[in-house]
């Protein structure tokens, strides 16, 4: 069997994430990684049984056939251009870049490139998400009325000190839109549909000394398809809390809260489906089980010349147009229609 062979770039919090998946695929053999701070490319290589580089133009003669990226959002956008421009299928972490503009540029080059681009949100394929988007698909449940989506977690100082890209426009491109509630922006744009017209507020409420970035944001959602959406996001809560999206329709409402999907359906709540798989103990709980399925899922793509897990630039730049578009309503007190 042909193994395709690959590279991840970034070797820090989610980079054991992508090559836990990868050591367990049999198809697949992780031949490099990269990192610009030698001692952790090393130790990953180490880890890995694998060879390490610091510089990852050094990727572009090697004849490999995927490149991780799983560097600071700043470099999404020079890193994931040249690797394209060097005939490499590349994985991105989200976002898809710093910001709606600079998304736009990638999601051209993407177009235009014979190698693929898959974005790494993994909620998609959560099996209450999974099951959720086929029940509202099949249109059992009537005409999407409206959507909320909360995100209520914690994000203290040590976390924004431990990394400099952390806390900054320029580095980060955002605070907790583009950062943790961009997953929950993501699900309700690919539940709904595309958003027309909102009206936001940003705030920075903790850590004003330590953050030029919003760690509060709310927005009302104008959806094309004339669904209203109600969002909230803030990284001051006291600890993580499970991200809740109910999704009002004529006939029921679906609950996604944690591991269980509920529908309520003239008051009577049905348990629909609890996911009861574990997440693995050494990574954080609240980026969920999927990475598994994206990852596996964007060999499988490759291999097949299919499109079944490779959720692309086209698609992954709406969630960071929201984001664009809220920041704009929140500078100018006004409502902004999205383009
Ligand atoms: N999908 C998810 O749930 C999820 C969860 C966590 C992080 N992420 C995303 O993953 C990406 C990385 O986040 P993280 O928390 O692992 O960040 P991190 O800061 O822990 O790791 C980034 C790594 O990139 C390396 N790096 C920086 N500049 C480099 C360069 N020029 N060349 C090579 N390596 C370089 C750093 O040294 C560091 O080791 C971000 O886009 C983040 O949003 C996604």
């Amino acid at each position: 069997m042909q193994k395709l062979k690959t590279a991840i770039i970034g070797c820090g919090n989610i980079f054991p994430v992508h090559a836990d998946v990868l050591k367990n695929l049999a198809d697949v053999e992780l031949t490099y990684v990269v990192d610009n701070q030698k001692s952790r490319a090393k130790a990953a290589a180490s880890k890995y049984n694998c060879s390490y580089l610091t510089d990852y133009r050094k990727l572009f003669n090697l004849q490999l056939d995927v490149v991780h990226v799983c560097t600071p959002h700043y470099l999404h956008l020079p890193m994931t251009a040249d690797l394209l421009e060097h005939n490499l299928n590349v994985l991105l972490e989200k976002p898809l870049t710093l910001n709606y503009q600079t998304g736009c540029q990638l999601a051209q080059l993407a177009a235009g490139s014979s190698s693929k681009l898959g974005v790494v949100f993994q909620n998609r394929f959560n099996p209450n998400n999974q099951k959720a988007k086929q029940l509202l698909s099949r249109g059992e449940l009537g005409k999407i009325k409206g959507i909320k989506g909360f995100v209520t977690w914690h994000r203290d100082k040590n976390y924004y000190l431990q990394d400099s890209w952390r806390g900054s426009y320029q580095t980060e491109g955002g605070g907790v839109l583009i950062n943790q509630a961009i997953h929950t922006l993501d699900l309700m744009h690919w539940f709904v549909g595309d958003v027309a017209e909102l009206k936001a507020s940003i705030d920075t409420r903790l850590l004003q000394n330590i953050i030029e970035v919003e760690d509060t944001a709310e927005a009302t959602l104008y959806f094309a398809n004339g669904a209203v959406g109600i969002f909230y996001a803030t990284n001051t809560f006291t600890s993580n809390s499970p991200v809740e999206i109910v999704i009002d329709c004529e006939k029921a409402s679906l609950q996604l809260v944690g591991k269980r999907l509920l529908k309520i359906e003239s008051g009577i709540v049905e348990e629909l489906q609890i996911q009861a798989e574990k997440e693995p103990a050494n990574y954080k709980s609240y980026w969920g089980n999927s990475h598994q399925k994206i990852i596996s899922g964007f060999y499988k793509d490759i291999k097949l010349g299919t499109e079944k897990y490779i959720i692309n630039a086209e698609s992954a730049v709406k969630s960071l147009q929201i984001i664009d578009a809220i920041y704009q309503s929140a500078h100018q007190n006004r409502r902004i229609v999205l383009k």
